[in-house]
């Protein structure tokens, strides 16, 4: 690794360019964006970003776990270039394009519970999950769905009325869709042991037994780590019972694999850790390197619905399948690898970091989705949501940039290219932002 991978901050942040930017964003740019810190991208390579006045960060977000392959990964940006030159855009809804189905047969080969797969092409997370909600009404005749306490999963309408992170994301947007129920999900630092079961059990014994008629629901839809809500590995006895009581009502089962799709968690998708086997997969983020896509992957009976049930005019579109398919080039030969790799070298480091700041309450992730809680103390486990943004912050000015999510969580999600060097210096840089800031 030479220099140019690490950190280098020579202005005052934010910096005189930066400045500039920021104030006409102020005048122009809708205020509903949540900016932790004053960063202004101009470029990126890998896992550093630089700024509008020179200084380089080591970038720990991944434009929100969605840089994969690292920005700007020259076989990336060949593709795309190549793909721009021959056909930007006809639309997949009214004509064929051969990277369509490419790019499916290419992901049902990387779903390991057989059988065979069709997609519905988007743009986003969002629409991901809108098209899965769509499409499991349309295909049970069913109108009620199941979601979870502190989940995320999109702000289109359909996808919000699923979402139940933080109030600001909702209020004033009512009536959202009606027909969500939402149940807790299961955290087993929070909840302690057996907390999976007693999820599953409180939809079975509270929620079917007196509210919701369980053949009324279509589906089940669940990330399978929480990511906006406070990067929550949910423990292995959620999963088991889960699809039973789905199986048993003949309810299906989403899996929003928005954030936790594309390698993030060392594996191709994050279900695969838990043999948990789901009917929908909603995927967008980080299987294009950064070019908007998003992709509904049903099993193939389930997508039955008629020409002109559901489309989208640019879902799909030849450039962004051209990232696609590089992107899982990328991730098949060494990134899912690198993933699970970088990802035990940074919880290691993180865990013994828990050990020497009493704050640092829980250390958590899969491969590079990790959480680090922030609380009181680590028996009462108040959450010191304070000190979390105190750590974000102390981060940024070292040059680590990282976000938060939940009450006191900061998430990492670095690109998947990270290396062993980054890894240090991002845990070194950690190290000094927590002791600045308990
Ligand atoms: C799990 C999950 N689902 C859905 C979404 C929505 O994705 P988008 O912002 O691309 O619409 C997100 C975004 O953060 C997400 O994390």
């Amino acid at each position: 690794m030479n220099a140019a991978g690490l950190p280098r901050i020579v202005t005052a942040l934010p910096g005189p360019n930066a400045r500039k930017v920021i104030d006409d964003d102020a005048r122009w740019v809708s205020p509903a964006c949540t900016r932790s810190y004053p960063f202004v991208a101009r470029r990126g390579s890998g896992a550093v970003v630089e700024d509008v006045d020179g200084n380089r960060f080591l970038d720990f977000c991944a434009g929100i776990a969605v840089c994969s392959t690292g920005h700007c990964h020259p076989r990336v940006v060949a593709a795309v270039r190549e793909q721009a030159g021959t056909l930007i855009h006809m639309s997949g809804t009214d004509f064929y394009y051969e990277s369509m189905p490419d790019i499916v047969r290419r992901l049902e080969a990387m779903i390991p519970h057989g059988g065979g797969w069709r997609a519905s092409f988007g743009n986003s997370g969002a629409e991901a999950v809108e098209a899965a909600m769509k499409l499991a009404r349309h295909h049970t005749g069913r109108g009620q769905f199941i979601a979870f306490h502190s989940g995320f999963h999109g702000r289109t309408m359909g996808a919000l009325s699923l979402t139940n992170s933080k109030p600001v994301q909702r209020r004033r947007f009512g009536p959202l869709v009606p027909g969500v129920t939402h149940v807790p999900f299961p955290d087993p630092y929070r909840q302690g042991e057996g907390a999976g079961r007693r999820a599953v059990d409180h939809i079975r014994d509270v929620v079917f037994a007196t509210a919701v008629p369980p053949d009324e629901v279509a589906a089940i839809v669940v990330e399978t780590v929480q990511g906006e809500g406070g990067y929550v590995v949910p423990p292995p006895d959620f999963w088991g019972p889960l699809q039973s009581l789905a199986r048993e009502h003949g309810i299906l089962l989403v899996a929003d694999e928005v954030q936790t799709g594309a390698g993030r968690t060392g594996r191709m998708f994050a279900f695969e850790h838990f043999g948990f086997e789901p009917d929908i997969i909603a995927l967008a983020k980080g299987v294009a390197s950064g070019m908007p896509l998003g992709l509904t992957l049903a099993r193939r009976e389930l997508m039955d619905w008629p020409p002109g049930a559901h489309a989208s005019t640019f879902g799909g579109n030849p450039v962004a399948l051209a990232a696609a398919r590089v992107t899982l080039d990328l991730l098949e030969e060494s990134l899912i690898e690198n993933s699970r790799a970088m990802g035990a070298l940074l919880l290691d480091g993180l865990r013994g970091m828990a050990r020497r700041h009493r704050v640092l309450g829980d250390v958590r992730g899969l491969g590079l989705m990790i959480g680090l809680e922030f609380v009181d103390d680590p028996d009462g486990k108040a959450p010191r949501p304070d000190v979390r943004d105190a750590v974000v912050d102390a981060c940024f000015r070292r040059g680590l940039l990282v976000l938060g999510a939940g009450a006191s969580t900061v998430r990492l999600s670095p690109p998947l290219v990270i290396d062993a060097e980054q890894c240090r210096t991002a845990l070194e840089i950690l190290d000094a932002a927590i002791a600045a800031s308990a």
